[in-house]
């Protein structure tokens, strides 16, 4: 090969393997009509469900998960790492339904969750305080809200060690730092945190938390391990394990869906192509997976035993459709098309009656059918505030994709 054509082919992988980044013009999109309709319907659905849900929580609890057993809400403390989602799906809600009473719930809660800002003892502040303070946030922007979570990024930030390139996730002992792969989804608020303030180093953490991930948290078929326990005083990778997957050689179907939409935010803030390939190849390995159903709502572990009798992962499904809506206005036309051809089937499945509850039942959730941690034998099947949270910002982003 001489070196002009060695170069023609180069740039040709290179451009293919980061999915056209050349080619990133919005593509021409329409919305199925069908599914706008479907759609504009679960918004409304879901604003009846979350009233149920409203009268069944006082105070300062937060809703989690549902038991149908006992029929009662299971609810958390502001201080568990979902506590962001009621109030961020009240507001994707409202902005649907326009319902003033959406609107005030979340304000209501959102008072008791404010403290979080200063919780120096968990990674999960982008989830708790981005998902509800965030969107609340964008619909109405006030000097408040915006030093919440500047103090929610400072917060954050405390948990960076330099010696591994990482956010701590878990706290443990002395001679472990924990890493999951969930950790991806917290770094948006660290983006925002360096626009607003104009401090750089938050948005550094957050670049130099997806490198060491990319190198470390990805299997060469780009399925990720759910743990990395790193040495804190070398930074040497110790452990490469699950916590909430099968197995540590499993692919635990929701960390999936985390890694991938954690990379599509990294190639959204940074415009680094290197982000965009890692986002088009876990969403490869995802949707090429031999296990992933017909109906794309995967198993809630890619390699769970009993496939095709294991339980779903709605929430999985959920995290994803929403990564690959936002992932297609980033790539050529023809991958772009199949994404949103999957993620309108995921939506599809998840807007019939198998996965969305009908009107006062599922103690007020929209998603039927999520696995929370199967290992541990907590929330298995049963609906999880997550799910919804995703759910109904996937439908938004659909409907607002070609605009
Ligand atoms: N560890 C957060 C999750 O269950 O996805």
């Amino acid at each position: 090969m001489n070196r002009r054509s060695f170069l023609a082919t180069t740039l040709l992988v290179c451009s293919v393997l980061a999915g056209g980044v050349q080619a990133q013009t919005k593509p021409a999109f329409k919305p199925k009509a069908d599914l706008v309709q479907t759609f504009n319907k679960n918004y409304k659905d879901a604003a009846a469900q979350y009233k149920v849900l409203m009268k069944g929580i006082s105070g300062d609890e937060f809703p989690r998960s549902y038991d149908a057993k006992t029929n009662k809400l299971v609810t958390s403390g502001s201080d568990w790492w979902c506590s962001g989602f009621y109030p961020g799906t009240l507001l994707y809600l409202f902005e649907k339904t326009k319902d003033q009473s959406l609107y005030n719930e979340a304000l209501r809660i959102m008072k008791p969750l404010a403290k979080e800002q200063y919780n120096k003892g968990t990674h999960d502040l982008g989830f708790m305080m981005f998902c509800s303070f965030g969107n609340a946030n964008r619909i109405a922007p006030k000097p408040e809200y915006k030093e919440i979570m500047l103090n929610s990024a400072r917060s954050l930030a405390t948990r960076f060690s330099p010696t591994t390139g990482t956010i701590r996730s878990w706290d443990s002992e002395k001679q472990d730092f924990i890493v999951i792969i969930d950790n991806m989804m917290n770094l948006e608020l660290l983006f925002w945190a360096s626009k607003v303030s104009g401090d750089p180093t938050f948005r550094d953490i957050a670049l130099t938390h997806a490198n060491t991930t990319m190198k470390n948290h990805f299997r060469p078929d780009y399925s990720s391990y759910h743990v990395i326990n790193y040495n804190p005083e070398t930074g040497a990778v110790k452990e490469k394990k699950t916590a909430q997957g099968y197995a540590d050689e499993s692919a635990w179907a929701r960390g999936q869906a985390w890694g991938l939409y954690g990379y599509v935010v990294m190639y959204r803030e940074t415009k680094d192509a290197k982000y965009l390939e890692q986002a088009n190849n876990i969403a490869g390995f995802y949707l090429n997976h031999p296990n992933l159903p017909k109906d794309k709502v995967p198993y809630w572990d890619f390699n769970a035993p009993n496939i095709p009798k294991s339980l779903r992962d709605a929430s999985a499904a959920s995290i994803t459709a929403s990564a690959l809506i936002e992932l297609s206005g980033y790539v050529d036309k023809t991958t772009g098309a199949k994404y949103i051809a999957d993620a309108e089937t995921m939506l599809r499945t998840l807007s019939m009656p198998k996965y969305k509850a009908s009107l006062g039942t599922n103690g007020g959730f929209i998603l039927k059918h999520g696995v929370g941690h199967f290992p541990k034998q907590s929330e298995i099947d049963v609906p999880l505030t997550y799910g919804d949270y995703y759910f109904v910002e996937a439908m938004k982003r659909y409907q607002e994709l070609g605009k």
